[in-house]
């Protein structure tokens, strides 16, 4: 079910439609590339640090139809945002072409980055006409289109220079689209969910190793035949905060603290030449000299290695079955992303607090960053309806000034587990 109901037959139709009449070309030409949005659930604000993440997509993301060019250029349209993107993929090599597109034409910056990220491993000849759409109203709102767009990216390109590139390498693209191009140090969640994930399964990542598995769970989402309790859908709430994180600076600082307690803490444990990342600290080092950080650091690293903790948890809740177990420690890390992490502005935390109350929520915490964007929740799949209209309500009360500029049919969704990004 949770693959079945995005994109449609008459989504994928309308793209197909448009980008030929944009292209001049027959639609059965067109390509689309599906690309998902991610949730992590457990592993929030450690994949920076080389820590082992949990993730998992949703059936709704960005869809991208394209042509293949008959020569080097690249034209796209977005259907949410302004202005063409022109450029030819024998002229980006560096962020200058960054810092030269017109301020309606920012959206076009990470094809430019795929292409910069491609260029340096791949020959790219062929450019592509195509049309961008995410899915209405999710667009920086933490559930990273970021990733499912410079994912969609690199899968159109590759296809259009007939390029085969693995899971692998393409998460390594990716990092540098936006390590590199885009200048966010962020970990590599986002793009290994987009492109591991794998329906009715966790994706658990070593994001210091690059090891990965996928994690069957016995109670799928929505299965009729589970048993009843345990049986969960996705809520996402939103808290009216839209911006990208490449233009708050609030994540890089968070990235930069927890390198420095890393540093303190090999530097105490007599081990100054590793990596100042906090994976190469080891627990018992942490509680030998935790005394030694500043307040502010001391809590940084107390999020990293309680939410390790909780992850390894999760994980064997997950594989039991056992939803309730598993949403626990998903409220428990949303709590250590306001009390440890800092991470919450106050409108996310009214919406967590709120969750966590929800009928029927398994588990809440924030999704993505945290300092924008909406909350996530496991919740019973026969109470889904019900926590929604809670969380709408009391949301609406303690923020009425937010939530008076929000549609209200967008401010909670309900949606199930994704697949991983493919072309069709
Ligand atoms: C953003 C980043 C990810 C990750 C999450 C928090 O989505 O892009 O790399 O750090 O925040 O878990």
């Amino acid at each position: 079910m949770g693959d079945m109901c995005w994109p449609s037959e008459f989504q994928l139709q309308e793209m197909r439609k448009q980008v030929s009449e944009l292209s001049g070309r027959d639609a059965k030409e067109v390509r689309v590339v599906v690309s998902p949005f991610r949730i992590c659930p457990l592993g929030a604000h450690i994949d920076h640090q080389g820590g082992v993440v949990s993730a998992m997509t949703i059936n709704k993301g960005v869809l991208l139809g394209f042509v293949p060019s008959v020569d080097s250029q690249v034209f796209l349209r977005s259907r949410q945002f302004k202005g063409d993107v022109r450029f030819s993929v024998d002229k980006v090599q560096s962020k200058a072409h960054l810092e030269q597109a017109t301020e309606d034409c920012q959206w076009g910056n990470y094809a430019r980055g795929a292409i910069y990220a491609l260029k340096t491993k791949q020959r790219i000849m062929k450019g592509i006409t195509g049309i961008i759409c995410g899915f209405d109203g999710l667009d920086s709102s933490g559930l990273s289109s970021s990733a499912a767009v410079g994912v969609a990216y690199l899968l159109a390109f590759e296809c259009a220079n007939n390029l085969n590139v693995s899971p692998l390498e393409n998460i390594e693209y990716d990092r540098l689209i936006e390590n590199e191009y885009l200048g966010l140090k962020n970990g590599i969640l986002d793009q290994s969910a987009v492109l591991l994930s794998s329906y009715g399964c966790l994706t658990c990542m070593n994001c210091k190793s690059k090891e990965y598995n996928l994690i069957p769970s016995p109670v799928l989402a929505t299965d009729q035949k589970a048993e009843k309790n345990d049986r969960y859908r996705i809520l996402i709430a939103f808290s009216g905060i839209q911006q990208c994180l490449t233009t708050n600076p609030g994540y890089n600082r968070r990235v930069s603290e927890c390198q420095e307690a890393a540093s303190v803490l090999l530097k105490a444990a007599g081990n100054k030449n590793l990596d100042p990342i906090l994976c190469n600290v080891p627990p018992e080092y942490y509680e030998a000299h935790k005394g030694e950080l500043d307040p502010h650091l001391a809590k940084r690293a107390e999020h990293y290695f309680s939410e390790n903790r909780r992850v390894r948890k999760g994980l064997e809740a997950w594989r039991a079955g056992n939803i309730p177990a598993f949403g626990k420690l998903m409220s428990e890390s949303g709590l250590s992303s306001i009390q440890n992490y800092e991470c919450g502005s106050p409108p996310l935390i009214h919406l967590y607090e709120i969750m966590v109350k929800a009928p029927g929520v398994y588990g809440t915490r924030f999704s993505g960053a945290g300092f924008r964007g909406c909350c996530l929740a496991f919740v019973d799949v026969d109470k889904a309806s019900e926590a929604a209209a809670f969380v709408k309500k009391e949301y609406c009360k303690l923020q009425p000034e937010l939530t008076g500029k929000m549609q209200e049919d967008k401010m909670v969704l309900i949606c199930d587990a994704g697949g991983c990004a493919c072309v069709v």
